[in-house]
């Protein structure tokens, strides 16, 4: 079956065996078993392909693997891969797809992949001269970055152009910076950008009079920008004591705190990346290229705010929005390595780095939506406390059927602690 027949909607499935979870996956994508056992960590990366991705390999480090479910993204279903070791994050994010899908699921958008290469230029005479001399060799500097990666440039990337900013007040004495633009198509690009901007190195000093010293990718990918947006019907909103109105009102004030705050904006941008980082770790992505692309992206006005917007239409639906930098990749690196990666772009469907992206967007969305209705609402611990019981159920011995039973007892009790469930466990476990 091609990826768009499947259905994201699996009614149950919070409530299913694990094995039980394993066939429905099955059955709702193209995995085969196989993939499937490298995407649960059944199979997959083994300690021998570890050995050749890092230094010191002693083993593997181990996370959980949830599906998201119910994500409509640009009018295609996807189940989406989530590795994170933090409960409700995956309910959550399924949760409010849910809801999105009531008001036509996530549109998404994606603009070229475009990364930044930067140069540092120092022990220049005259920075206007030599800045003008970069401009007056662009086509140059652009015909040497192109031959540095032939590949790259048979599928369409490539060198795209270049920048020039000045810092005259440094305490280093005036430099240039020089921004080679690089389309990396499909890759994340770090490589062919470090490389490029490397060999362009003694071309910059022979135009520039000066020495270039530093050479490398920026992680502020402001021109590799992933953007998602949704349509809540507020009847959809309503839940509870709740009406529709009631949280549409309450997720625009909390975004309002977001909007005006670093303090709040730290803590708002922290649950977009919740979803955002699940996924990219999932697909064997740089989380780490990521967070630093949000955060900077989020200070780019010179004060820290939120990713992410809310407001509501004429009809009273909420509407929201989120636009980030997400410099991700489907080919070279981990992705390609990672048996269990390789499953997870598999299972969603993926052909192209930026279909990647956008869903990426659409979670961080929907994991937003997820924070602020429960904030504005009955708090978050409410969520959190039915989940974490779960654990604790776990840790105070519980096994199958005992697990969700004694969880609903902890959080019906309001003690969700491990000493409460272990003396439960033993009344409920006393023969006779
Ligand atoms: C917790 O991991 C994430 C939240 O703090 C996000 C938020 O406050 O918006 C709940």
């Amino acid at each position: 079956m091609p990826p768009e027949a499947f259905n994201s909607r699996i009614p149950g499935f919070y409530n299913l065996p694990l094995e039980e979870r394993r066939v429905k996956i099955l059955d709702h994508s193209q995995l085969s078993e196989s993939d499937l056992a490298d995407l649960s960590g059944q199979a997959g990366l083994n300690p021998e392909e570890a050995n050749h991705m890092i230094e010191n390999v002693v083993g593997m480090h181990k996370l959980p693997l949830g599906i998201a479910l119910n994500f409509v993204v640009n009018n295609r279903d996807v189940l989406v891969p989530m590795a994170i070791e933090e409960p409700s994050v995956v309910a959550g994010a399924s949760y409010m797809a849910k809801l999105a899908r009531a008001g036509g699921g996530f549109s998404v958008r994606t603009s070229p992949p475009e990364m930044i290469g930067q140069m540092q230029i120092l022990e220049v005479a005259d920075l206007y001269h030599a800045e003008s001399a970069l401009f007056s060799e662009k086509d140059k500097l652009l015909s040497a970055a192109a031959q540095v990666d032939p590949v790259l440039e048979k599928l369409g990337g490539g060198p795209r152009d270049i920048e020039v900013r000045q810092f005259p007040d440094s305490p280093v004495g005036p430099f240039l910076v020089l921004h080679l633009v690089y389309d990396v198509r499909d890759a994340m690009g770090a490589n062919a950008v470090n490389t490029a901007t490397e060999r362009l190195a003694p071309l910059v000093e022979s135009i520039t009079g000066g020495r270039v010293h530093l050479r490398i990718l920026s992680n502020l990918a402001d021109r590799r920008l992933a953007y998602a947006e949704c349509r809540i019907p507020s009847a959809a909103l309503a839940f509870e004591g709740y009406s529709g109105t009631e949280v549409v009102q309450g997720v625009i004030e909390a975004w309002a705190f977001a909007a005006a705050d670093p303090y709040r904006a730290a803590t708002h941008n922290k649950g977009i990346m919740n979803g955002v980082d699940a996924v990219v770790i999932a697909t064997g992505n740089d989380w780490r290229a990521v967070e630093a692309g949000a955060h900077a992206y989020a200070a780019r006005g010179g004060r820290y705010t939120s990713l992410s917007t809310w407001g509501q239409d004429a009809e009273g639906n909420l509407v929201g929005s989120l636009e980030m930098p997400m410099a991700i990749g489907i080919v070279g690196g981990a992705t390609k390595v990672h048996p269990g990666a390789r499953a997870a772009l598999k299972l969603m469907g993926i052909k192209t780095a930026a279909e990647l992206a956008e869903i990426i967007v659409a979670v961080g969305l929907a994991q937003n939506l997820a924070a602020l209705r429960a904030l504005a609402t009955e708090g978050i611990q409410r969520g959190h406390m039915s989940l974490h019981a779960r654990q604790v159920a776990i840790a105070a011995g519980a096994q199958g059927e005992q697990i969700n039973q004694l969880a609903e007892q902890l959080v019906a009790d309001k003690t969700v602690r491990i000493d409460r469930a272990v003396e439960i466990l033993e009344k409920w476990n006393q023969p006779g």
